[in-house]
């Protein structure tokens, strides 16, 4: 997608045979792109969430075992680093699916090969991630001609969290159709939530919209409900980090109460999906899945750029009050109104999900 006008992507190998990243942390202030060089920096990276959103930690992830792969290439080191690399953040399950993948892929190599092949293997994939997600922007964009046929109207979407481009290699998954939209010429405006702690929505998606000049408002994250019951939402459509074989789904805190909001005033809730996010070994998403507990201080601070064009760090709360810090909530899938995919849109429940498990791919 584009950057001041440029096409890009969010990782990107290098001439010098490293790796590029965008900096997601210095967004929306300031773009600064950061070179990844061993297998340390690509942890380092998703920990750190210079690079986040469970597509792009899965791509990240890859190439991080290229980078080591291309100095260590024994069985101990292959062990190790994806050990490592699979550690570094627990929730989205593109990371394991892109780690194991790499291990399957380089144990039969002899270690002389496994360098060669392990960068082309995580170069492949990020081509593969960009035509999954044109093919969710294809699929989701059925389900916005329809609202816009029907009504006449701009059609009004909802977000949370930040799944567009930069949460992965491109197009992004829940805002793939609104980009298929603006192409197809179908007039689209979308409430972006803030998404606290972290602000993923007022910084990363209300950035790259703005980039692609689509229409979008940022909103707390609690105005939600209110939008609903008002009729300004047609459509709220979510990213995701994991999805069990039942349909739950699970994705940045917050997204639950949207999707209660939305089922009680008949919102249409579609969870974008590529087919690696299903965790086919799970059953039960609030039971099983691992949700991530992150650092207190992402809730008592914030940081922005000040009026005098100098970016700081604030304290919102009181010192001494105890912060909690869920990074993930899951939603079950009675409240889900489909999975948008790149294998087409299926019902979130096991049966249909299944059906996914042969279908071709794009
Ligand atoms: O903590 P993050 O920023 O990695 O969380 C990202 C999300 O929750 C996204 O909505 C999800 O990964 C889907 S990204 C296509």
């Amino acid at each position: 997608m584009l950057v001041n006008g440029n096409p890009r992507r969010t990782i990107w190998p290098t001439s010098d045979g490293v790796v590029e990243i965008i900096d997601q942390t210095r967004l929306p202030h300031e773009f600064v792109t950061v070179r990844l060089e061993n297998m340390r920096d690509a942890e380092h990276a998703i920990r750190s969430m210079q690079v986040r959103g469970a597509p792009l930690i899965g791509v990240t992830a890859a190439y991080g075992v290229a980078l080591s792969m291309k100095h260590h290439a024994s069985d101990a080191a292959l062990k190790a680093t994806c050990d490592m690399l699979v550690k570094a953040r627990p929730t989205a399950v593109n990371l394991r699916w892109a780690v194991e993948h790499m291990r399957e892929f380089l144990s039969p190599l002899p270690a002389v090969q496994r360098g060669e092949a392990a960068w082309n293997e995580a170069a492949r994939m990020a081509d593969q991630d960009v035509a999954i997600n044109a093919a969710i922007g294809q699929c989701g964009l059925a389900i916005i001609r329809e609202i816009h046929q029907r009504t006449r109207n701009t059609v009004n979407i909802l977000t949370h969290c930040n799944a567009g481009w930069l949460a992965t290699v491109d197009w992004g998954t829940a805002l793939a159709p609104v980009y298929a939209a603006q192409v197809a010429g179908i007039p689209v405006h979308v409430w972006v939530d803030e998404t606290r702690p972290r602000n993923q929505g007022a910084s990363l998606t209300a950035w790259e919209l703005a980039q692609q000049g689509v229409s979008h408002t940022v909103i707390v994250d609690n105005a939600g409900g209110h939008l609903m019951q008002h009729g300004l939402v047609d459509v709220a459509i979510v990213g995701t980090d994991r999805v069990t074989a039942t349909g739950d789904v699970c994705n940045k805190i917050g997204t639950y109460l949207k999707a209660l909001a939305a089922f009680d005033n008949g919102v249409p809730f579609y969870v974008a999906m590529p087919v690696s996010t299903l965790d086919w070994t799970l059953q039960d998403g609030v039971k099983e899945i691992p949700i991530e507990e992150r650092g207190e201080e992402e809730v008592t601070h914030l940081s922005g750029l000040c009026d005098d064009g100098q970016i700081r760090r604030v304290r919102i709360t009181p010192q001494g009050s105890k912060a909690a810090n869920y990074g993930f909530d899951v939603t079950p899938a009675r409240l889900v109104t489909g999975l948008i995919t790149e294998r087409g849109l299926v019902a979130a429940n096991a049966d249909a999900i299944r059906t996914l498990y042969d279908s071709p791919r794009p």
